[in-house]
């Protein structure tokens, strides 16, 4: 596939099994495959996966607009498309829906131990705001929060 033939589209049936998969190549505590059935139909859900025309998945981003916040519980890009900016354009593309829903903040949590997740987060504008200690319970590593103001975003009702 060409890394330029994707397109950022809202999650489904369709695309479950590639989710799953990268899931399972990307984290050290991957998700069942039962709770990626879930979110098809989780409420509140703001689901976007990086996909072609045939359904393959390059990545996707999962997370929740609550109120005023859209909090991301996941974030991934298959290893063999890493590098692209395909995690920086579906992060970027839910921000914007977020903000579109009158979302003000995104929260998102990171390991700290991480580093490429945080520098991509710095690039989309998050700030680190706090920790957790010993927050993960795989590996027993601390999370770190950061924040990004959703207001100004286009779009936005607070733009
Ligand atoms: C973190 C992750 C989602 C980044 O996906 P990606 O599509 O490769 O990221 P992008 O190409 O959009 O990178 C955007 C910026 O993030 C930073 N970045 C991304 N990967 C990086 C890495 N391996 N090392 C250093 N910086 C990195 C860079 O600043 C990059 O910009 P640049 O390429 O101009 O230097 C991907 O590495 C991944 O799936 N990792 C495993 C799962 C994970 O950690 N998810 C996040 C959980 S909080």
């Amino acid at each position: 596939m060409n890394a330029n033939a994707y397109a950022v589209v809202p999650y489904c049936t369709d695309h479950t099994e590639n989710v799953w998969l990268i899931d399972r190549l990307c984290f050290v505590d991957p998700w069942l495959k039962r709770t990626f059935i879930g979110e098809l139909e989780a409420a509140c859900a703001l689901n976007r996966v990086a996909a072609d025309a045939a359904f393959r998945v390059l990545g996707f981003c999962f997370g929740r607009t609550i109120a005023d916040e859209y909090t991301i519980h996941r974030l991934a890009v298959h290893p063999a498309w890493q590098r692209r900016r395909i995690a920086q354009v579906m992060l970027r593309t839910c921000m914007r829906h977020a903000a579109l829903q009158g979302a003000r903040h995104c929260h998102i949590e990171v390991r700290s131990g991480n580093t490429a997740a945080q520098r991509l987060y710095h690039a989309c504008g998050f700030e680190r705001i706090g920790i957790r200690n010993g927050y993960y319970c795989v590996g027993g590593e601390d999370a770190i929060l950061m924040h990004c103001t959703l207001d100004g975003m286009p779009g936005s009702k607070n733009a």
